[in-house]
């Protein structure tokens, strides 16, 4: 950990700023140490690498994979490229087509979760330049390290920072970056909705995040290819999270790639939801606008009444609304003169 950032991470718990102690430092690292919550939350930092994973005990899935994963290390190239090779697509592209979509220039702040190998995150480390700041986050420390000598080329020209942590408790405040990405991983994460929600935490209103992973087109389920692949991996089954994206998501695309086995999903962040224009007047017999009609309901009327009052209103030529509203509001302040 660089000791610039000794102020930077936040307790993956409840995002209180952290306190470093017991620190050895080396040059402008901290390679050994310790980070301290304000509810005394304590995080290692071992070789330079600080490790926010929370909660210290995983849930069951999260240990799981990082089981898997902390395996598949040591041999994962023989595996990364079956996907790409099945679905007869070259990995270069799909990576820089992916990067491309994070809208990121030199000066950007870049988070990566599940990083794994680092074999995405290059694409993204070249289009960064010195001002640049790359996070790099990964659940696996065996993974993290072959990112760390993937990455290493990178070192000098650009700032590279490597944690462990889980996708689904981040180590960073608020608003900080301009572009988040994951890819890979996201079906086996263990709680979507609030890996999403993370993301979307510390990107600031405006940025960027891309996320991809397997999930076979529905319209391709039931044909043979279909069936092959998902027979040969289940996580093709995986449907696209969209009820899990937050309510501050914006201009959400969806493209199926890799012959439609797998999906990258694209949005921008705003600020809370959407607010529409409520308030625009609707010209129909029935009137009013978007809002009264949601929120201006009194009580509902005898079948004898409605059947009077539509015939009353296609007499005055009024919207129900104007007719009903008029009405109300006289009847109301007369009752309250009284
Ligand atoms: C299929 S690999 C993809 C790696 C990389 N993103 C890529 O595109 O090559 C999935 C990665 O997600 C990581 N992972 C799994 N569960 C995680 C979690 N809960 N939090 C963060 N990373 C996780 C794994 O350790 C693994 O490196």
């Amino acid at each position: 950990m660089k000791t610039k950032n000794k102020d930077f991470y936040r307790c993956p718990f409840d995002n209180s700023k952290l306190l470093l102690v017991d620190e050895e430092i080396k040059g402008s690292d901290v390679v050994q140490g310790k980070l301290v919550s304000e509810n005394n939350n304590e995080y290692t930092i071992n070789n330079g690498i600080p490790d926010f994973t929370w909660p210290k005990e995983l849930s069951e899935l999260d240990e799981h994979e990082r089981k898997i994963y902390e395996e598949l290390a040591k041999e994962y190239d023989k595996f990364a490229s079956i996907p790409f090779n099945t679905f007869k697509s070259n990995e270069y592209d799909v990576r820089e087509n992916i990067a491309e979509r994070l809208n990121i220039n030199e000066n950007s702040k870049v988070l990566e979760i599940g990083c794994g190998d680092g074999r995405g995150a290059e694409h993204i480390a070249k289009r960064l330049g010195s001002s640049g700041e790359f996070y790099l986050q990964e659940l696996s420390p065996s993974f993290m390290r072959n990112a760390i000598k993937r990455l290493a080329k990178y070192e000098d020209k650009i700032d590279l920072n490597f944690s462990i942590a889980s996708a689904m408790h981040l180590s960073f405040p608020d608003n900080y970056f301009d572009a988040a990405h994951h890819f890979g991983g996201l079906s086996t994460f263990s709680d979507v909705e609030r890996c999403l929600k993370e993301m979307v935490r510390v990107v600031r209103p405006g940025g960027k995040i891309v996320v991809g992973d397997e999930s076979m087109g529905l319209w391709l389920r039931e044909t043979e290819f279909g069936k092959i692949m998902m027979n040969s991996n289940p996580l093709l089954k995986y449907e696209i999270p969209f009820s899990d994206l937050p309510k501050e998501v914006r201009n959400v695309k969806v493209e199926w790639i890799m012959m439609g086995a797998y999906f990258v999903l694209e949005f921008e962040v705003g600020e809370g939801e959407p607010v529409a224009n409520y308030h625009v007047p609707i010209p129909s017999k029935r009137g009013g606008n978007h809002w009264i009609r949601y929120y201006g309901n009194l009580e509902g009327v005898k079948d004898e009444t409605k059947e009077l009052a539509h015939k009353a209103i296609q007499k005055n030529g009024k919207s129900m609304h104007d007719w009903l509203d008029e009405l109300v509001k006289q009847a109301a302040l007369k009752e309250l003169e009284d």
